[in-house]
Order: structure tokens, then sequence, then C-alpha cells
């Protein structure tokens, strides 16, 4: 604790308001953000007293707030009150007290510190709330019918130059929208719905860095392609999706990839650094580039090193050192973000793998030389986890037994995604991450919404009756990860959702298959995994259950039309 042995006679006061950058939350339809910070310091030679009153401008904030600013200098907070303070660097974020989660509009806080420092005590030129720049006024969001800055007015979405690399790079920008999904989701009854949701655009081959004539699977377009498409829709970022391990998709076979577990030379030389060099490019310098890196890979090397390919991908480091390199290059883009896949709750939520799953990717940021090319992770990737069950938590019990001896839950420490990705973001941090990292959840297809879907707990005794009535999650087992029956459009991608969450994305794009029902030849690399097979009865891996997969898929990646109608059916929030 620092006790200021002397202090001046006057306080400094100092105002911090308009820095000019709109205020847009992007995505929330007519939400309004705004705030307002008055910074003030006491200060002696070498430390300094620091209030901040906070004002919410906007609407009412229910579930968290967090004020973050950079320092200047070299101030070091040595004490905060009235909030949980971290810095990293000059980089500060302060988190609403746990008993005090909400913000509603017009209303003030007032949080203070102690703080070390030498040489000037400037004030920071810039606060944001939940991403939100603070300059004392707000503006509103874009209305349903809004179409969205057009190209020649890049208006609220324009990001700050490069080389100044914002927080949260969702916060205040307009998503990319892609094309050549766009396209297929229109060409669906009703699609037109959702078609206008930034989705990510996958990188999964060598071949889709220039774009390929087949566009049997992922499209045409390549990465240039898609910059310049992002450029004339006055986009403010754009995600792609690296995925392309040598080894790929190690303990399972629908996924497979191009590169055999030895080409790791190949990943680097032939896949990243061409991707890099693309995005490196000036003229995309204002766009915020959001890599999502490698799906499934650390997590299976932490739980799955029973199958053989993980065991090799383990051993000869080809995830770890893939991974390393792609962060190292894409991380030194001023303009890139990087999110690394944190598998999901239903995977990674026991206590036996929840901790060495934060050492593994820990290893990997490592291998890039700094934890600081990392900007946050993601968690259920093409998965189908509930991001919130309303009808129980992990602390209820049923007639005295906790739900967390159902067979459905099976001892997991974690009912849905939304408690599991906060938790473990502050085990990331824990371990050695900034912690300034945010989290991303992909709710392309966790909605579990329709006929099917429970209006409120059950009144019976026994925990799996209970669980089994109670959950949105429809699935037959938490493991079950392929074209799974009954699933819906979970929430519209946006910024801020959440404490600790950056924003929920759409990454794998509703309507693109898992894989295929049966065996398919292809040229991709993409194997059969009876996990998508609708009549195969299971492995240890899903408890032996039935897959609950839908029938009639094509092979990863490709359309599948009867999907994407059922996602819509059974959307949740419904579609308007
Ligand atoms: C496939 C990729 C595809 C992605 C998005 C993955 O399961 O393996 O080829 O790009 O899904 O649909």
């Amino acid at each position: 604790m620092h006790h200021p042995s002397r202090r001046m006679l006057a306080a400094t006061a100092a105002a911090v308001l308009a820095t000019g950058v709109g205020l847009v939350a992007a995505n929330e339809a007519n939400a309004a953000a705004g705030c307002r910070v008055v910074y003030t310091v006491n200060q002696w030679s070498t430390g300094f007293t620091g209030d901040i009153a906070l004002t919410n401008l906007g609407d009412p904030i229910s579930n968290g707030w967090r004020l973050e600013w950079n320092f200047a200098g070299n101030q070091r907070v040595t004490q905060g009150w009235s909030g949980t303070f971290a810095q990293s660097g000059q980089h500060v974020t302060v988190t609403n007290p746990s008993w005090s989660a909400s913000l509603p509009t017009n209303q003030s806080v007032s949080l203070g510190f102690n703080a070390d420092y030498s040489g000037t005590n400037a004030t920071p030129a810039q606060f944001t709330l939940n991403g939100t720049v603070c300059t004392g006024s707000t503006t509103p969001g874009p209305s349903p019918s809004d179409p969205g800055p057009s190209p020649s007015d890049p208006g609220p979405s324009a990001p700050p130059p490069p080389g100044n690399k914002v927080d949260n790079p969702y916060a205040s920008a307009q998503g990319y929208r892609n094309p050549e999904w766009q396209a297929k989701a229109n060409g669906e009854p009703g699609g037109s719905r959702v078609a206008n949701n930034p989705t990510a655009v996958w990188l999964d081959r060598i071949a889709a860095i220039e774009g390929t004539d087949d566009s049997s699977s992922n499209g045409s377009m390549g990465v240039r392609d898609h910059l310049d498409e992002a450029l004339r829709q006055g986009a403010g970022y754009i995600q792609f999706v690296i995925y392309n391990l040598p080894g790929r998709d190690c303990s399972a076979l629908a996924s497979n990839g191009e590169l055999g577990v030895n080409d790791l030379p190949r990943y680097k030389s032939e896949y990243i650094d061409p991707i890099a060099r693309i995005m490196a490019d000036s003229k995309y310098a204002n766009l915020r580039i959001i890599n999502i890196v490698e799906i499934d890979s650390l997590p299976n090397l932490v739980t799955n090193t029973n199958v053989a390919t993980c065991a090799t991908m383990k051993a000869n480091g080809g995830y770890v050192q893939g991974i390393g390199y792609a962060l190292q290059k894409l991380g030194a883009l001023p303009n890139g973000y990087n999110y690394v896949d944190a598998a999901h709750h239903g995977w990674i939520g026991w206590d036996s793998n929840f901790g060495p799953s934060a050492q593994q990717m820990l290893a990997a940021a490592q291998a890039s030389g700094s934890v600081n090319n990392v900007t946050g992770f993601i968690t259920n990737t093409a998965n189908y986890s509930a991001l919130t069950e309303p009808n129980f938590t992990i602390n209820t019990s049923v007639n005295g037994t906790s739900v967390r001896q159902s067979k459905w839950l099976d001892w997991n420490q974690y009912v849905d995604e939304l408690t599991f990705a906060q938790a473990f973001r502050n085990q990331l941090v824990s371990v050695g991450f900034s912690s300034t990292i945010g989290m991303l959840i992909d709710t392309s297809r966790n909605g579990w919404g329709g006929s099917a879907r429970p209006t409120g707990p059950s009144t019976a005794t026994n925990v799996d009756t209970f669980v089994n009535q109670s959950k949105i999650d429809r699935r037959i087992h938490a493991g079950n990860w392929c074209n799974q029956s009954g699933a819906g459009l979970g929430e519209r991608p946006r910024a801020n959702p959440a404490t600790g969450i950056d924003a929920y994305v759409w990454v794998k794009p509703p309507g693109e298959s898992d894989g295929s029902s049966t065996l398919i030849p292809n040229d991709e690399g993409k194997g059969f995994d009876r996990m998508c097979d609708p009549t195969y009865t299971g492995n240890e891996r899903n408890g032996n259950n039935p897959t609950g997969a839908l029938s009639g898929a094509p092979i990863s990646g490709a359309w599948f039309s009867a999907q994407f109608r059922e996602l819509m059916a059974n959307a949740y929030p419904p579609l308007s």
C-alpha cells in the first residue's frame, strides 16, 4: 500500500471530454452509449491520488461495467477502491465491484486510486466505458432500418490510426459481411432476415488465400478480395479464421486438412507468411483485422492425446509452434487482433482440464514471443453449447442433490458458455495473460429456441429428470458436435454484451455443414466422422450416446440448406 507522505496543497483538476470519436455501439439496434469521466489528481513528486467520477450517459447497464484508459507515462496504480483495478503496461482496467454491476442512465460512480510515477503526470487522453469512448455526450445506435455507413462515409466505424490497437476491436465498429455467405443465406426462404450479420471468413486451405474457382465448399473470394470488399463496405472490422495446422482436427475426421503431421514448415511459409503479407498492405491499415486462431487444436493436446494424431502433434510441437508462429506474424500487424480458440464448457469445464488448458494456451502464446500477441480467446466455436441456461445454475440442487451430479453435467463446473467464458478469462489472466484480454463467444448456432425449448424449470425431484427437462440445450450429450438436430441461431453478433466478453460473434457461418453424414469422397482431405452419422451409437467422448446429427449433410464447410432452415426456425432470441 502506498501512503503519500507529502501532498500538494492544491488539487490539479482536469476534465476529460470530447476526443471527436463517435460513440455508436455497433449492432445494438437503437441502443445509445455514452459516458463522461471527470479525472482529478492530488499529486506530489513521486506519487498521486486519482479520483474519477464516471457517469453513464447511455442506456442502463445491468450486467457489469468496465472503465479503461492508458497512462501516457510510467504511472503505476498501487491501490484502488470502489472497483477492481488491473494494470498491464500503461493500460488500466477497472471493473465494477461484484456487489454493484449496474449503472443506470445518468448515474455516477466515484472511484479512486493511489499511484506512483516519475517525470510528468499527464492526464490520460481517453477513457472508455464498456468499450465506448467517453466524450461527454451520447449518440444513438443504428436503427434497424439504418443501412449503415456508406463507403464514402466511414462515420463512426472509422477506427483509430494504425499502430494504436484498441482494447476491443469490435467496439463501435460495423462488422464485415461476407457476400458469399450472404448470397447463400439470401437464397433460402426468409434468409434475408439474417443475411446482414457479420460472419467470419475461414481460410481452411492454402488455396483459400488466393481464392479458388471451386465454390462447392467455401467460396471463391481470396483474402485480398475480402479485404477490398470490406473497404468498399466501409466496415470497421473483418474476421478471418486461421485453420490449416499440420495434422489438423487430430481427434476427429470431418475437418482433417491438407497438411500432414510433419508439415509445419509449409504451414509457416505457404500459409501464414502469405496471409500476413496481404494483411500488412497499408491499404488496409484502417481496418481492424481479427484473426481467430486454430479451432480445437490446443484443447485436443490437453484432453485427447489418447488419439494417435493428437499424441503426435503434442510430441512434435506442430500445434504449439504453428500457433506461436501465427500469433507472432499476425500480432505484429498494427491493426491485427488475435483470438485463440478455447473450446467450450462441455469440453474443458472440468477441474482436471480447465487449468491445464490455460497452461497449454500460455505455452503457445509464449512460443510467439509475447503473451501480448493475444487479444483474447473465443469459446464455443462451431459448437452448440447454450449461452445461458435460464432454468438452473451450477449451484442448483434437486432434492439435496447437486445438478453437477446429473448425467448431463457429470461433475462439470459450468452449465453454460457465459459463466465458463468469464471464469476461463480469469484463469487465463491468473496464469500470465494480460488483464486486458477479452472473450468472444460463437453464438451462431446455440440459440435453442422453437417449440422444444423448456419454458421454465422442471418440477421433477430426480436430478437427471430435472436437468433433462429444464435444460434449453436439447442435445443428447454435450460431447455431440456435428450438425445438431433442434439447434437454432443464437444471439446476433454484438460488442460488449457482458463483463469480460468483447463480443458475441458468428464465426461458424450458419448453414455450413460440420461434416458429411455418410462418406463423400472429396479433394480437401475431409474424412467421414461417424459423429456426423445419425445412425451411429457414439464413442467414449460422447458417453456412447446417439450423435443427434441431422441426416443428408454434405462435407464440412459446404452449404446445408435443411440445417439453415432449421436454425432459422429455432432461432433464440427469435427472429424479428
Ligand atoms: C470446415 C471448414 C469450413 C468451416 C466453416 C469447418 O468445419 O472444416 O472447411 O471452412 O467449417 O464452415
